[in-house]
């Protein structure tokens, strides 16, 4: 690809020349103000907060970043006196009729607005306090059942247009009206549509869109933000678990070039919604004779295993459990003598899941109705469907589930299972991308991982394992099946490994692995 060497601030840069004025300065650590602009989506250059003094050739003028290509020679002034006067003017314009809503606004914390009015802001302002705001506009206007719209804090850089006719491929929004009464809408009586809605609310810049769901339900800034992979169907989106003591609040997008870039479906980013509805969380163990009789419950499973006919035991899991957990429970199973294993559709997942590519490489074959049969008695990891479920009760059912729906009344032994976000280790996506999930928080107790599971009943079995946690069960299985011995967590970095074919890098944008927004550019 082409390069030009080009100034900015006086510092000398080497870039691509494909790249505007604000993607050159983002190399340098120089972030241009900007709200229009979005790095996937057309350049409009309609909100001039992003201007420079730019000399071509033919001496400095102003210009906008974000309409600007680098060209050889170019020298760009990002902080001059005239450029921060002019953006001081456009953030002018924009308070004039802006509310002072930030003590309830969703995007605080967030929002470029207040970003770039600390910056750039002219700090006494010019309006007569006895007449006030100008003009005052809607306030929490349905989009849809997810969209809820504020116009007062429109700064009409027309993203969430663009988006939905770019992007999405409908066109619902549009901005109707003209000069200062112009405002974002649908159409007469329509509502949004799209499968990404969500993104609606990412892609503005300020707090005028935001989420039916999350609308004043926590302060940005209490939420702790843990990286992560989708955990309901198999394309293995990026994104950021937001939490506030063991609560999700909720599922943000996280970059990723390679996969889904920022578009996260709104059915992903909402699935935890469902798994707390299904959250009649199993909470203590349950035994067929009505308890436990205070013992380690997990002296029942063991005592099982003991009792085989190791061909006639079947370990079954689900799609959404790590490598890590299901290696460790057939490295365990194989040490007892027993060796068949399958993997079941989760009820909380759609396909192939979140890992289902991951298990086949494991050896684990999709479970089928002669396989249950032929069990006497099934050890049963995950949460699984109605049908499935039905066909493993007529065994010896051993089960760990994270919920209690479902869970048949002639389980021997039914114990609790972590969730997805209480969990860490690796899964493997459609494109067979191996990557890396991390816990957000501790499940409440008492809760097994597969790994504690396996490690347990090793210990009561007296079985050896290669093994004594999540890590260097990776290693383990990296070495066994990945053909990759010794490889650590670490080496997956942020945006993990592709297992088949090559990683084309020019695909990967700079921003891939980036943790925050999408306009964070
Ligand atoms: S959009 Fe930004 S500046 Fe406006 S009220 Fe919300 S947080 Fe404050
Ligand atoms: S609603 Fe948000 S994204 Fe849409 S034009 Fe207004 S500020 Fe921009
Ligand atoms: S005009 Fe450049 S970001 Fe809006």
């Amino acid at each position: 690809m082409p390069t030009v060497k080009i100034t900015i601030d006086d510092r000398e840069l080497e870039c691509d020349d494909s790249l505007n004025v604000i993607e050159a300065a983002a190399l340098i650590g120089e972030q241009i103000p900007h709200y229009c602009w979005h790095p996937d989506m057309a350049v409009v250059g309609n909100c001039r907060m992003c201007q420079v003094e730019v000399d071509s050739g033919r001496g400095f003028a102003p210009a906008i970043g974000c309409a600007t290509k680098v060209a050889d020679g170019m020298k760009v002034y990002t902080k001059s006196e005239k450029a921060l006067n002019m953006r001081k003017e456009v953030l002018e314009f924009l308070f004039l009729n802006h509310p002072l809503d930030c003590p309830i606004c969703d995007k605080a914390g967030e929002c470029l607005l207040q970003d770039y009015y600390q910056e750039h802001g002219r700090y006494q302002s010019r309006l007569d306090d006895e007449i006030g705001k100008i003009a005052k506009s809607a306030k929490a206007v349905r989009l849809s059942d997810l969209i809820v719209f504020d116009d007062e804090r429109c700064v009409l850089c027309d993203r969430c247009v663009r988006f939905c006719r770019d992007v999405e491929g409908k066109e619902e929004l549009y901005i109707g009206g003209r000069g200062s009464p112009s405002k974002v809408m649908t159409f007469p009586g329509k509502e949004l549509t799209g499968e990404y809605q969500l993104c609606l609310t990412d892609i503005c810049p300020v707090g005028a869109l935001t989420s039916e769901e999350f609308r004043f339900q926590q302060r940005v800034w209490f939420l702790d933000k843990t990286p992560s992979v989708c955990g309901l169907g198999d394309s293995g989106d990026n994104i950021l678990i937001e939490h506030r003591d063991g609560k999700v609040y909720r599922i943000m997008p996280r970059r990723h070039d390679g996969i889904s870039g920022v578009w996260v479906k709104d059915v992903s980013r909402l699935a935890y919604k469902e798994w707390e509805a299904d959250r009649h969380r199993l909470s203590s163990p349950t035994h067929s004779n009505g308890s436990t009789n205070g013992a380690d419950p997990l002296v029942h499973v063991a005592d099982a295993l003991k009792l085989l006919p190791q061909k006639n035991t079947l370990l079954v899991v689900d799609n959404r459990l790590t490598l890590e957990e299901a290696w460790a429970l057939k490295s365990l199973f194989n040490r007892a003598g027993c060796t068949a294993v399958a993997q079941a559709e989760s009820r909380l997942a759609t396909g192939r899941g979140p890992n289902g590519y991951g298990l086949d490489l494991l050896g684990f074959p999709m479970l089928d109705k002669g396989t249950i049969t032929s069990a006497e008695r099934v050890l049963a990891v995950g949460d699984f469907n109605e049908a499935d479920l039905k066909a493993m009760a007529g065994r010896d059912l051993y089960l760990f589930s994270a919920h209690c729906a479902g869970i048949p009344a002639s389980a021997k032994v039914a114990l609790p299972l972590a969730e997805h976000m209480e969990r860490q280790g690796t899964m493997v996506n459609s494109q067979k991308r191996l990557q890396r999930i991390h816990r957000a928080f501790e499940a409440p107790l008492p809760n097994y991982t597969g790994i504690d599971i396996a490690c347990n009943l090793a210990r009561l079995l007296d079985v050896e394992l290669e093994f004594s946690d999540q890590e260097s069960c990776f290693t383990d299985l990296a070495g066994a099946v990945l053909e990759r011995p010794g490889m650590r967590w670490k080496e997956l970095g942020k945006l993990g490994l592709l297992l088949e074919g090559d990683e084309n890098p020019k695909a990967l944008s700079e921003l891939s692995g980036h943790k925050r927004l999408t306009w964070s550019g």
